[in-house]
């Protein structure tokens, strides 16, 4: 089916409503994307109809629901590419993800072994490892960026050694837009034996990557950025990591066998799966993935880097704006300031004129202190978005801009 972006439109009932009496123009989809009809439909469609606890009872409810769960996992190995139903786990989001690494590296680093990071991550993918530092004694190396925010490779290339037991990158910048060379990032830290997490939770709704081509060793990713519900995410692993990995959590589900005096653990996927999960939530997440499938991923790249093109020129033409975050490899995510003009206050004008963008550091401070600076406004697109919402945020920021100058 030929992409149309209106009739896309229509599956999002969000995008229907006014904000302070104007038609909603969301230009938040990297702080969390909108969700199609069917995805709320299917979380309605669990709760009325198959609503019942998974993997424990023979009762044909169970087993309903274990079916639509397990057929989820299904499909995001499938959408991923990835070689085992298994290596997929199903986690509460990116940041549950990061953090069951990060734990189960504990036990694996002593003092001299060095994990290395980018100066694009996010917090959740920084914090963690500051913490795996301080339990082991490793220490925590950064890769640098430029002035246009791009990761300075031969910098990486530096870095890297014997020592180095770990490398931690985002697939793409929350705060820039930037899409950071994993292939090439992969490659280097495997020559030295270093394992390597990829943080996917701002690539998944632009981008399908392909795990086993990358050959990555983990990746994670949020459904709530991918159309899916918040709550729910997937962390891969390959499965010689994740059977050396020790469990996150303890409790239902996770066993094998249980006694006083010994406890065994399930195998994967479930030894990462302690307690219910999110039952719905893993069912909506595959309802999300069959959706932007329906759109297909070719149509929204193409859609989003007209829409990027068309908004970065139609914003650099303002005077006195600076657009942070300008490398050839950018999916359509736009972080600026005007001169003078605290973030905050251009994001609260263009809010009552019906607009939502983000505005502050967006977890993401050391980018902030790299280019001297509170906060960025930042506008992210979707491939629900259209050129019309692009000049409706270009005349809000200058209309911003004359009452704030
Ligand atoms: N990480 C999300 C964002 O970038 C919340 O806005």
């Amino acid at each position: 089916m030929a992409f149309n972006v209106q009739e896309i439109r229509k599956d999002f009932p969000i995008l229907q409503r006014e904000v302070n009496g104007k038609p909603l123009v969301y230009l938040d989809n990297a702080a969390t994307s909108q969700k199609p009809q069917v995805v709320i439909d299917s979380i309605v469609d669990y709760y009325s109809n198959y609503n019942a606890n998974i993997h424990r009872g023979v009762h044909s409810l169970s087993q309903e629901a274990t079916d639509a769960y397990e057929g989820a996992r299904k499909k995001i190995q499938q959408h991923f590419n990835i070689k085992q139903t298994h290596e997929v786990i199903l986690t509460a989001g990116t940041t549950h993800g990061i953090n069951l690494v990060a734990n189960g590296f504990t036990e694996f680093l002593k003092k001299g072994d060095e994990i290395i990071v980018s100066a694009l991550e996010h917090h959740s993918n920084i914090v963690p490892w500051q913490m795996l530092c301080e339990r082991t004694g490793a220490e925590l190396k950064v890769i640098p960026i430029d002035e246009k925010g791009v990761l300075i490779l031969s910098e990486y290339e530096k870095l890297l050694s014997e020592n180095t037991k770990l490398v931690f990158v985002n697939h793409i910048s929350n705060a820039l837009g930037t899409i950071n060379p994993i292939a090439e990032i992969i490659k280097m830290a495997h020559k030295v034996g270093a394992a390597v997490l990829v943080d996917g939770a701002q690539s998944c709704s632009h981008i399908k990557p392909d795990l086993q081509a990358l050959d990555v060793d983990f990746y994670v990713t949020s459904a709530h950025k991918m159309c899916g519900p918040t709550g729910v995410g997937m962390l891969y692993g390959k499965e010689e990591w994740l059977n050396k990995l020790p469990p996150y959590q303890g409790g239902g589900e996770m066993i094998a066998e249980v006694t006083f005096k010994k406890t065994t653990y399930a195998g994967l996927p479930h030894k990462f799966e302690a307690g219910t999960p999110n039952i719905s939530g893993g069912i909506a997440f595959g309802a999300a993935i069959d959706y932007l499938n329906s759109i297909g991923f070719d149509e929204i790249e193409a859609h989003e880097h007209k829409l990027l093109q068309y908004a970065t020129e139609q914003l650099t033409a303002i005077e006195d704006l600076k657009i942070y975050g300008t490398g050839v490899d950018k999916t359509s995510v736009i972080s600026f300031n005007i001169e003078g003009i605290h973030p905050y206050d251009i994001g609260t004008i263009v809010d009552k004129l019906g607009i939502a963008v983000r505005t502050g550091h967006h977890c993401a401070q050391p980018i902030m202190e790299f280019y001297k600076i509170p906060g960025t406004v930042r506008a992210s697109f979707a491939f629900y978005n259209t050129k019309e919402e692009v000049d409706a945020l270009v005349a809000a920021v200058k209309k911003a801009k004359t009452m704030l100058t």
